[in-house]
């Protein structure tokens, strides 16, 4: 079997995925992509130009002649048309659009030709939700990151407290994370879920330093096995 040079971290949202997979890459000297920016990013543009959600009204226009940079440098990991989105895609009204937006097979589609170009040369870290089952389904390395719903919005509320969302409460939060996991894992087009060969971490009650540790020794010893040199 050809292996892609890719480990592949997928999981529902508050999992821990992001903080991991962007400290695995650092770790590991890798590229980091973080393919969940990129539905949040294109949500967050179509909205502010107020777009239909309809790909033969509008939509598909604005996706084929937009401009998407991804990782120019920390400060601006996604930009469309030149605007930086960095900060603004972690707005708290983002996650739901993404998540509608998520659900479109043509954006599914744009997205996933853009994410396999942008693996195509470099050993990388992708995380999302369906790398490893259908961007990369012969990853080299494959990880399936989850935590109780209750942690996961627990994560989650404490980010959007952080940023300076402090009108949410811990049962917002939770409602809102088990309509997107209902969401993500029953749409028709690439559904969230593990992946046959995926190494499930369940991160309920690890610290981060010890999921970090799993991962890391879990990819260099996949990396052995199958020839890929990572350092
Ligand atoms: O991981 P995140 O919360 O930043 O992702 C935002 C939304 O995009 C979420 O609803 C799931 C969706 N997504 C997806 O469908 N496929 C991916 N590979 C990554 C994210």
């Amino acid at each position: 079997m050809e292996y892609s040079k890719v480990i592949a971290i997928d999981g529902p949202s508050g999992s821990g995925k992001s903080t991991i997979a962007k400290k695995l890459a650092r770790s590991l000297n890798l590229l980091y992509i973080d393919t969940g920016a990129m539905f949040r990013a294109i949500a967050y543009q179509v909205n502010e130009e107020g777009i239909e959600l309809n790909w033969s009204m509008g939509l598909g226009d604005f996706i084929s002649s937009m401009d998407m940079q991804y990782g120019l440098s920390d400060e601006c990991l996604i930009s469309i048309n030149g605007h930086n989105l960095t900060d603004k895609i972690r707005e708290h009204h983002v996650s739901k659009l993404a998540s509608i937006i998520s659900q479109i097979p043509e954006i599914r589609s744009y997205l996933l030709d853009y994410q396999r170009n942008l693996a195509k040369n470099d050993v990388c870290v992708m995380e999302g939700r369906d790398i490893g089952t259908v961007v990369f389904p012969n990853a080299f390395c494959k990880f399936f990151v989850t935590a109780s719903v209750e942690v996961r919005s627990k994560r989650r509320l404490e980010q959007l407290v952080e940023s300076g969302d402090e009108n949410v409460t811990l049962s917002q939060v939770m409602k809102d994370v088990e309509k997107r996991d209902k969401s993500d894992m029953s749409r028709d087009v690439a559904p969230l879920k593990q992946a046959s060969d995926a190494k499930l971490v369940d991160t309920s009650s690890m610290n981060i330093e010890s999921v970090l540790e799993e991962l890391k020794l879990g990819a260099l010893n996949k990396a052995q096995e199958v020839g890929i040199t990572i350092q």
